[in-house]
């Protein structure tokens, strides 16, 4: 069987990167072949480093005024795209080339919490503020729309009265951690 290439993008402090490189780091089927990043010291890259990932910096005229990117994920052979705390929108004609081979995570229960500039503390702050008594992730494909394409999977976490925000971060990442390289694994593996 082919062996499947992740490509992931992350420009935060990469947590999720790393667990997916921890995760298929043993693995022929499916690899995470290139890590793609908007900054220049993102934690992500120092993961990619350790496990002799390649990686792309990216700039806005790069990403939207050109379609080169396209050349990159051809000649790494790249199957899926995983955005892993990735904030840019995905340009048209990239989303016209992967066709439900993007996913996203998000860190709340879409449809609610998400859209332009909810991404994450702007998110638990939001879910603090209406006293919510649960959260959770959301793992989705992505469409032209800031977290609007077809959900994969969610799961859920109580929250206490006395939670914080970063409690709430704390408690959805933990979530994110456990689910996400797991549910694209099943994707990928169906
Ligand atoms: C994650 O919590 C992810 O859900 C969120 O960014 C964080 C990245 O953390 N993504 C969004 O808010 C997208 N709208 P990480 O860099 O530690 O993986």
């Amino acid at each position: 069987m082919a062996t499947k290439h992740i490509a992931i993008f992350a420009s935060g402090s990469g947590s999720n990167a790393l667990k997916f490189l921890e995760y298929f780091d043993d693995r022929e089927d499916i690899k995470v072949s290139l890590i793609v990043t908007n900054k220049r010291r993102a934690g992500v890259l120092e993961h990619a480093k350790k496990y002799d990932v390649p990686t792309l910096r990216i700039d806005r005229p790069f990403f939207y005024d050109s379609q080169a990117i396209l050349d990159v994920l051809k000649s790494e052979h790249i199957d899926l795209i995983v955005l892993a705390g990735f904030l840019w929108l995905i340009p048209p004609y990239l989303v016209d080339a992967y066709p439900n081979k993007i996913i996203n995570i998000h860190p709340a229960l879409l449809p609610k919490y998400g859209g332009k500039g909810m991404y994450g503390q702007h998110v638990h702050k939001a879910v603090k503020e209406n006293n919510e008594t649960e959260s959770g992730m959301t793992i989705h494909f992505v469409n032209q729309k800031f977290d609007e394409g077809l959900h994969i999977f969610q799961a859920k976490c109580a929250l206490d009265p006395e939670d914080s925000a970063d409690d709430i971060a704390r408690k959805v990442l933990v979530l994110e951690h456990k689910n996400y390289a797991r549910v694209v694994d099943e994707l990928l593996s169906k």
